[in-house]
């Protein structure tokens, strides 16, 4: 079997179709046919609002300092993602979800995008910008109104001033949300790694967790990524028209 694929093999649909237990761990790259650019790969450039690297805007460091402007970018994001549509990919994965005895979606993604098409069992590593939380009693709540009404957003319960339920750099992810997900990763005997470049820790590990405990590791990605020597086979190729396949009829 070469580890280096260009489409759905029958090997593969049949490690596919003989799995129990599956996870997944999805990046930027899965919504890129949606048209949310990646952060990484291609010809991305790191992005830039205002003449400021993101790096900078989504900080620990800036939500302390003025957390107005992280709103104000949050928004702008928020804007760019409101009219956005869940792909095939996206679409598949919802289905995948009811093939197995167990399946977890674990995504590094922000955009609700899994959610929006139909996705149940989602861990969302770093949050969801459709989120908000309070900085007074750290209720967390639905915050889609966009653009913001109120810059910051007020708590539904205290009252308190909101800052976005994401994972800005320089933060941990939420309590007991990468536990899972790592538990998810430790009992999976099939695990995708789709769209991710795969170089965040600690999202970047549940892989390497997933292998140590004996699943087989699945890539699919249009370029080889840093976890790419590690997996058993990579799909070189897009995830809105790779994930469908798995679906098709069998010959
Ligand atoms: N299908 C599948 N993969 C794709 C597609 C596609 N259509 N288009 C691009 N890709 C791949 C790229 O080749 C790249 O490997 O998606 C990957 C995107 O990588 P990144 O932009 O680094 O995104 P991600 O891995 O999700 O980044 C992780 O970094 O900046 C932080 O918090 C942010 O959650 C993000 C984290």
């Amino acid at each position: 079997m070469s580890p280096v694929l260009s489409s759905v093999t029958d090997e593969l649909r049949f490690l596919f179709d003989g799995a129990r237990n599956v996870a997944v761990l999805t990046g930027a790259g899965i919504s890129a046919e949606s048209g949310v650019p990646t952060f990484r790969g291609g010809d991305t450039e790191m992005w830039t609002w205002r003449g400021r690297p993101i790096t900078e805007l989504s900080s620990a460091e800036l939500i302390a300092t003025d957390p107005k402007l992280v709103w104000e970018w949050v928004d702008y994001r928020r804007g760019l993602l409101a009219t956005l549509q869940p792909n095939p990919g996206h679409h598949a994965l919802a289905e995948w979800e009811h093939r197995f005895d167990a399946f977890t979606l674990i995504t590094q993604n922000i955009d609700d995008l899994h959610r929006a098409a139909g996705s149940l069992n989602v861990l969302e590593l770093h949050g969801n910008i459709w989120r908000a939380r309070c900085l007074r009693c750290a209720s967390t709540f639905d915050a889609r109104e966009s653009p913001i009404v109120e810059n910051p957003p007020r708590c539904f319960a205290c009252g308190g001033p909101a800052r976005p339920d994401v994972v800005l750099f320089g933060e941990l992810l939420p309590e007991g949300v990468f536990e899972r997900a790592e538990q998810a990763a430790a009992h999976a005997d099939l695990f995708f790694v789709i769209g991710t470049s795969a170089v965040v820790y600690p999202a970047a590990g549940l892989p390497i967790i997933a292998k140590q405990r004996g699943a087989k590791l699945i890539e699919v990605n249009p370029e080889m990524t840093d976890i790419s020597f590690m997996a058993d086979m990579t799909v070189l190729g897009k995830a809105g028209e790779v994930l469908p396949r798995f679906l098709e009829e069998r010959g």
